[in-house]
């Protein structure tokens, strides 16, 4: 099963890259901007699935390297502003959505401000985990926050 997904996540890489790729170049050909913006938008979320099968295949491949007190630190202090920013976010695209009545409009901020809240959610969520992770020392404890951090910020959990 591991075998299979190693073998899939490895040829997904390229294949979401160069779709991605594909569709930008579609968005080019024409100068409507919210279907401009709607194929942009598929083309960035290819890229970073391209990403996603990255991690999965170092994930599968490589041994997850153990965090230093000082790189959990790090990634603290880094975040915290980025969550203070995503809620300052998602606050402006909930008063532009009630102020806005162009139903077109509405779709691409509706688009953002969904966007926003499970940025906003998978950042607290990892603060909580690094929190938590500060009192263990076990060598394990990045795949334990990477997976809980990826399964809690997935859309709708
Ligand atoms: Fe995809
Ligand atoms: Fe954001």
């Amino acid at each position: 099963m591991d075998k299979d997904l190693l073998t899939t996540a490895k040829e997904m890489i390229s294949k979401e890259f160069e779709y991605a790729k594909e569709l930008r170049e579609v968005a080019t050909k024409f100068r409507h901007p919210v279907l401009q913006v709607l194929l942009i938008g598929i083309s960035l979320d290819s890229e970073k699935h391209s990403a996603f099968y990255d991690a999965i295949v170092k994930a599968l491949t490589e041994t997850q390297p153990m965090l230093s007190e000082e790189e959990l630190e790090a990634i603290k202090g880094g975040i915290k502003k980025h969550i203070e920013q995503e809620a300052e976010m998602v606050k402006l695209t909930a008063e532009l959505l009630d102020k806005v009545s162009d139903p077109k409009l509405k779709l691409i901020l509706q688009m953002i401000h969904d966007d926003e809240v499970r940025h906003h959610k998978l950042l607290l969520n990892l603060q909580k985990k690094i929190a938590e992770a500060e009192t263990l020392t076990e060598a394990d404890i990045w795949e334990m926050i990477w997976k809980d951090v990826a399964y809690h910020g997935a859309p709708g959990g």
